[in-house]
């Protein structure tokens, strides 16, 4: 694993920015992974304000989401489908039959997440996978317990994943209690994967995701596994790992 200290949540978007941005000047058709969180927001401004001056070009490159809740409508604003528009999408020439994100609305759970899947297989899979940490180490949803060889599937959201994430509901009733995701197979079929936390309040699942032992019950500790994964951290959050 190449772990990269950044000094804080600015220094850490930058970093990844520019290591998404080589992916795609390096190989302009490629297929990035997304994510969506807090995390992420800053790199998708930086990526935004590349393709502003210039720099990065979008419109060969393809883009599949790591998941989405079951049941939000695609204008739903708490929909991560809606999240990736507002924060991405809109602002970049991504073409629109080249974003994918898993399909809240369909209720027929295998069905949508057998078309997910299906969409990387035909994409020839994910060039770079772009990660948050949830604060119980959840990589997409799988949660602690996850089993490792799954495929994109359907959740059952943890309590704890509900209130970390009621924040962005007016209250917790609203926050839908599942979810589609990639499994933990599907990320690690990803080429490379780069990985992004900041804040104190996540040191201690990095220190456990990353210099733990590799178990279900912390999701992440998997990519220790995986032969190309870089992880941009700021001080905070990597103030209690051993380095
Ligand atoms: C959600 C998402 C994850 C994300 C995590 C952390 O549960 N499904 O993909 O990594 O939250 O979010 P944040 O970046 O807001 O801490």
């Amino acid at each position: 694993m190449n772990i990269i200290k950044a000094k804080d949540y600015q220094d850490m978007s930058r970093k990844a920015a520019n290591i998404i941005s080589a992916q795609i000047i390096m190989k302009p058709d490629c297929v990035l992974g997304l994510a969506t969180g807090s995390t992420p927001v800053g790199i998708y401004r930086q990526l935004i304000d590349g393709y502003q001056k210039g720099d990065l070009d979008f419109s060969k490159v393809a883009t599949v989401n790591l998941d989405e809740y079951r049941g939000l409508k695609h204008t739903d604003p708490q929909s991560y489908y809606y999240f990736m528009r507002e924060n991405l999408f809109k602002h970049v020439n991504l073409r629109e039959d080249a974003t994918f994100v898993p399909d809240g609305t369909n209720e027929d759970a295998g069905e949508a997440c057998a078309k997910h899947e299906e969409t990387i297989h035909s994409l020839g899979g994910i060039d770079l996978q772009l990660l948050g940490l949830g604060n119980n180490g959840h990589i997409g949803f799988n949660e602690p317990g996850a089993a490792f060889e799954k495929e994109t599937h359907c959740v059952d959201l943890t309590k704890s994943t509900i209130e970390a994430n009621s924040r962005f509901f007016t209250s917790i009733d609203e926050v839908p209690t599942q979810a589609y995701t990639m499994g933990i197979r599907t990320i690690m079929q990803a080429r490379k994967i780069l990985v992004v936390v900041n804040g104190e309040g996540k040191a201690e699942i990095v220190a456990r995701a990353f210099w733990g032992p590799v178990t279900p019950e912390v999701p992440a500790s998997i990519l220790q596994m995986h032969p190309d994964v870089t992880v941009v951290a700021d001080e905070a959050a990597l103030s209690k790992a051993p380095m």
